[in-house]
């Protein structure tokens, strides 16, 4: 539509009274929806907000989560007590890293993938930026709380009050802005993320009920054991764990050339919906039996450790990575039997944590600096991962860690001696490996775009916004070769060609070509095989 020199381009209003002809009738073809390629700035407004998530997770992972573990640890050895470390940073330390690491990567994910894979890719940010903003300074502050910062009758409800508006708003994007209306889900991995996520919505509600009685009946801002178990079994379990089992069905079962998994949804529901319930009645004994059961059922449904049908799909990433998502499985089986051992033989008061670390290290951890490094480059607008060679540290350092931690865990709380020395040097392995994955992601978002197509496929025809939008600083090399339109506009008209910009602004099209080519030769992957 026209008014008065200018043009209404969705909600921008384009002043058309300064601009070359060529321009103007790109605007109108546009506005008459004559552009039909795939908007490439949807994606990157998608991968932006990703990148936040992952981010946000990564400084939670690094310093609140595990500095302030090892804190924990080294003051636990050095008094050769497991009291000795106060539970108020015990538990900050384990909400940082449950919520404040996993739950960002999980949310994040979540928003990233879920509406691409139900065919309905969200077109507003504006909310998933809430939610991350909600989330992450809500969990930042239970952390605060956690640690001694002031006004926790105050803060811990608000913090638990927050965390669960940004889940509910997850659910609003997950469910009413991008679930397809007609189709019910028919895959086993999706049933696992609607149980995963709705054992979430049930360990925030637990929360904030623990939260508000604190905050009118309690001394300190630490939850009664009892509670905290049930906490930690719906947050351990019922969420991480089970998503984790719903990305597998598809991530691992392609990347490691797995048949598919086997597709009855039924046996997770009855199993999870009967954790929330045994969890939440105290009933440890069943629900670490449960948890046994449920276990070993999802790695036969999984078939992770059945012989693969096709080759794994190594490139890009540490090549042994599937082993260490097979010793990921393996340490969950070894958690689950942990738990159960804890259970039998209660006065071995090392099994109850040794049996967390195998689930929380050995498991999720694992899980994620050897599936992580492999998918999450190519979310963030495909980019490669910085450094193979980073990633086989990262995983190497944290199992050699995980494994004396749990071997020596239990030793030392029980029976004392020598073990104890075994503890820090673990938790020291354990951090190296945390800062190699921290440095290896937080590199790989640092890098500029890749372009993965030849530099000498840049043609003339391609529209000029596909270029700024899909790699944004391709517009100073264009302005600079001569396209002066384009320094005065903010956003370009999706139907403009290359060269009927360059004839807009007289400007020489070789020379444009010429500095493009140049530009994405600089930006051309990394060859395969070729690490840092
Ligand atoms: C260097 C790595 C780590 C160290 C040194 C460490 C240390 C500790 C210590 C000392 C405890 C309390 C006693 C015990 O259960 O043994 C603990 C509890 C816990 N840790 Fe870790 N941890 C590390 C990594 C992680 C990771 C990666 C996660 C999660 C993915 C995690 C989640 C938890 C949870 C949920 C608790 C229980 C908190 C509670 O009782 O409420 N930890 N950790």
């Amino acid at each position: 539509m026209y008014f008065c020199g200018e043009l209404m381009m969705g909600r921008t209003i384009v002043d058309t009274g300064r601009l070359p002809e060529q321009w103007i009738r790109a605007y109108q073809r546009d506005a008459e929806g004559q552009a039909d390629y795939a908007d490439p700035a949807w994606e990157r407004k998608a991968a932006r907000a990703l990148a936040a998530f992952i981010l946000s997770g990564l400084f939670f992972l690094a310093l609140p989560g595990t500095f302030l573990g090892v804190w924990n640890l080294v003051i636990i050895s050095s008094h050769r007590s497991h009291t000795a470390a106060s539970t108020a940073w015990i538990q900050a330390h384990g909400h940082a890293q449950m919520f404040g690491w996993v739950g960002s990567f999980i949310l994040g994910i979540s928003l990233y993938i879920l509406p691409k894979f139900r065919g309905r890719p969200l077109r507003t940010f504006a909310l998933v930026w809430s939610i991350w903003g909600l989330w992450t300074a809500s969990v930042a502050l239970r952390w605060w709380i956690g640690i001694g910062g002031r006004g926790w009758r105050f803060g811990l409800p608000a913090s638990a009050i927050l965390e669960l508006a940004a889940y509910l708003l997850t659910q609003w994007v997950l469910v009413f802005k991008s679930a397809a209306k007609t189709k019910k889900p028919q895959d086993l991995g999706s049933w696992l993320g609607i149980g995963g996520l709705s054992s979430l919505g049930a360990a925030l509600l637990l929360n904030l009920g623990l939260c508000v009685w604190l905050a009118l009946k309690g001394r300190s801002p630490v939850f009664p054991p009892e509670w905290d178990r049930s906490f930690l079994i719906l947050v351990v379990w019922g969420f991480v764990v089970v998503v984790a089992w719903g990305f597998s069905t598809r991530f691992v079962t392609i990347f490691l050339g797995l048949e598919p998994p086997h597709r009855s949804a039924r046996p997770f529901a009855a199993g999870i919906a009967t954790l929330m319930v045994l969890a939440s009645v105290h009933q440890f004994f069943f629900a670490d039996l449960l948890i046994l059961a449920l276990t070993a059922y999802a790695v036969w449904a999984l078939r992770i450790f059945h012989k693969p049908a096709r080759p794994a799909k190594l490139a890009g990433a540490y090549r042994h990575y599937p082993a260490f998502i097979r010793l990921a499985y393996a340490w969950l089986i070894a958690g689950a039997l942990l738990g159960v051992a804890a259970d039998l033989v209660p006065h071995a008061t090392g099994l109850g944590g040794a049996s967390r670390h195998a689930v929380t290290v050995g498991f999720i951890a694992t899980f994620i600096f050897a599936i992580g490094p492999r998918i999450l480059p190519s979310f963030l607008n495909g980019r490669e991962l910085y450094s193979n060679r980073w990633m086989a540290a990262s995983l190497w350092l944290l199992s050699v860690g995980c494994f004396l931690r749990v071997s020596s865990e239990a030793v030392a709380y029980s029976l004392g001696g020598n073990a104890w020395t075994l503890l820090p040097i673990s938790a020291y392995l354990e951090f190296a490996g945390v800062i190699a994955f921290v440095i290896n992601m937080a590199a790989t978002l640092a890098q500029p775009l890749p372009a993965w197509f030849a530099a000498q496929g840049i043609s003339a025809q391609l529209p000029l916004y596909w270029y700024v939008t899909s790699f944004p600083k391709t517009r100073s090399v264009l302005i600079e070769a001569g396209l002066k339109t384009l320094s005065k506009t903010k956003k370009a008209p999706r139907s403009l060609s290359l060269a009927e910009a360059a004839a807009a602004d007289h400007a020489d099209l070789n020379h444009l070509v010429a500095e493009l080519n140049a530009f994405f030769r600089r930006r051309q992957p990394r060859r395969v095989g070729r690490n840092r």
